[in-house]
């Protein structure tokens, strides 16, 4: 995407009307789940996006981006063209914050490549980001909805989501679930021993999404590394022979290298899509209910997530378990039919 096409920005005016973000007056059908999508794209960043925008049952109503796999402005762009790719420019982008609540930002070039979505070019959107900021674009969307029926789903992380709950506690009320992907329990971190990256990035911004008494669904890297996209599951996608089976599958060959390398797996662990596969068909996973809490103070540990039952009612669910080929049978075909 040129930067000049990023650079556009939609105005939304002083009085903040668009912040119902979803462009279409249509009603929503029955049963189907509104989410506002919370990420740092990264490859499996925008496979998740990709199944959400092809799932019937879910509506995305908005996308937020956040500083983490890459900085901003790189995690706004690839928003942009990621919807761009799927014809889907109806889907509102704010861009978030641009670093984590107290630390500096740590980033993952590493694993993900320069651009953040190496191995596939994403076409120029023809429309902008959006004026209001991320934070406040969450706030604005909650306070505008019933209680208990916002499903927030961070698939990076938390910063802009802790951010929003700092400034505007009254939105804890309107959410009805976060659903995340972060953290390990008794799986290795993944960027230090203990930690996983979303939890690692902004540990501070994650206890105050843990003790904000909101419903909060948890996908640790304990699931994720179960959830292994095999070469058969790539070329069964690349199959299809679409541009957004093609980019999709060319994103998963460039980031699996890292964790085949790294852990020896067999294929790429598809951490993000968990999120939204749950949300789709939530029989697809198993969890257990607990006390969650994350290390914010001691340098060797900070990030890591962990399990503290005696100290109070659970906070989370943590998802442990994935029936694996019935979730990239659904990955395959839904992002291969969009
Ligand atoms: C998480 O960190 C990022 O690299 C991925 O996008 C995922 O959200 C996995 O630890
Ligand atoms: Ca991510």
């Amino acid at each position: 995407m040129s930067s000049d096409s990023f650079a556009q920005e939609i105005d939304e005016g002083h009085d903040g009307a668009e912040a119902h973000s979803h462009e279409s007056d249509a009603p929503r059908a029955m049963n189907v789940r509104p989410i506002l999508i919370d990420t740092d794209p990264g490859q499996d960043d925008a496979i998740a996006i990709l199944l959400a925008l092809a799932s019937p049952e879910l509506e995305v109503t908005a996308i937020t981006s956040v500083a983490g796999n890459v900085p901003q402005p790189l995690v706004t762009e690839n928003s942009l063209g990621l919807l761009a790719l799927a014809g889907r420019e109806d889907v509102p982008v704010y861009r978030g914050c641009e670093r984590p609540l107290l630390r500096d930002l740590v980033t993952a070039e590493y694993v993900h490549g320069p651009t953040g979505v190496d191995g596939a070019v994403l076409p120029p959107a023809s429309v902008g980001v959006r004026s209001t900021h991320g934070v406040d674009h969450i706030i604005d969307a909650c306070l505008e909805a019933p209680d208990a029926s916002v499903t927030l789903c961070p698939i990076g992380p938390l910063t802009n989501i802790g951010m929003a709950i700092a400034k505007e506690p009254s939105i804890v009320g309107k959410i009805r679930e976060i659903v995340w992907m972060g953290g390990a329990f008794d799986e290795a971190g993944n960027t230090t021993a203990v930690a996983e990256f979303n939890a690692y990035v902004d540990p501070h911004a994650a206890h105050i999404v843990f003790t904000s008494g909101i419903p909060l669904t948890i996908f640790p890297l304990d699931v994720t590394h179960k959830a292994l996209m095999l070469p058969h599951h790539v070329e069964a996608l690349a199959s299809y022979g679409t541009p957004i089976a093609e980019a999709a599958a060319g994103m998963i060959r460039y980031y699996e290298i890292y964790d085949v390398d790294k852990y020896d797996l067999p294929g790429a662990p598809l951490h993000d899509p968990c999120v939204i596969g749950y949300l789709v068909d939530p029989s697809l996973f198993r969890g257990s209910s607990h006390h969650v809490r994350i290390d914010t103070t001691n340098e060797e540990t900070i990030g890591n997530t962990y399990v503290e039952d005696s100290a109070g009612e659970p906070n989370a669910t943590i998802i442990t378990d994935v029936d694996a080929e019935r979730f990239f049978t659904l990955v395959v075909e839904r992002i291969g039919e969009m």
